[in-house]
């Protein structure tokens, strides 16, 4: 049998407050809600999944940085550091993965210095605005992604 993809979620700093969080733009889903639907969505594609939270930029880096040898593909949610850190973008490019970036909020509506990501340009995509949920549309779309690159190969 194959070996199982491995898939690893990292969500950046004031996610660990969702459902207490400005929940007019949030919702009311938690962190750990959120971790529960993705691990069952998971189990359901046949995929192993890590999720991890830090509001610290090294931290983040590290987690990165370790997923290198670990994981297939990264679905991130930098949040506020998605705005200012080239040091994100450089942990992601060093360690080559594909990276699908997601926010709950549309960030494109929102104040204009959420428009600019320092990723998205590197990701394969990004999904905005559909909630909480969206991190299931990001699990679907990279476990597509790595059937699609497995056949390519
Ligand atoms: C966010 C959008 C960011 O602008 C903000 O700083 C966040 C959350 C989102 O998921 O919508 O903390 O990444």
């Amino acid at each position: 049998m194959s070996k199982k993809f491995n898939i690893l979620i990292i969500n950046g700093p004031n996610l660990n407050l969702l459902g207490q969080r400005e929940s007019s733009v949030y919702g009311t889903t938690t962190l750990a809600d959120i971790e529960k639907f993705c691990r069952k969505r998971a189990t359901s594609l046949g995929v192993e999944l890590e999720f991890f939270q830090s509001n610290h930029e090294g931290e983040l880096i590290d987690r990165i940085q370790a997923s290198r040898e670990i994981s297939d593909l990264i679905i991130i949610n930098p949040a506020a550091y998605t705005h200012t850190s080239i040091a994100i973008r450089d942990a992601l490019l060093a360690v080559a993965l594909p990276v699908i970036e997601i926010h709950i909020s549309n960030i494109h509506k929102r104040e204009s210095f959420r428009k600019h990501s320092t990723i998205s340009d590197i990701a394969i995509g990004q999904i905005v605005g559909m909630g909480p949920k969206g991190y299931l549309l990001a699990l679907d779309g990279g476990v597509n992604y790595l059937n699609d690159s497995k056949l390519d190969n």
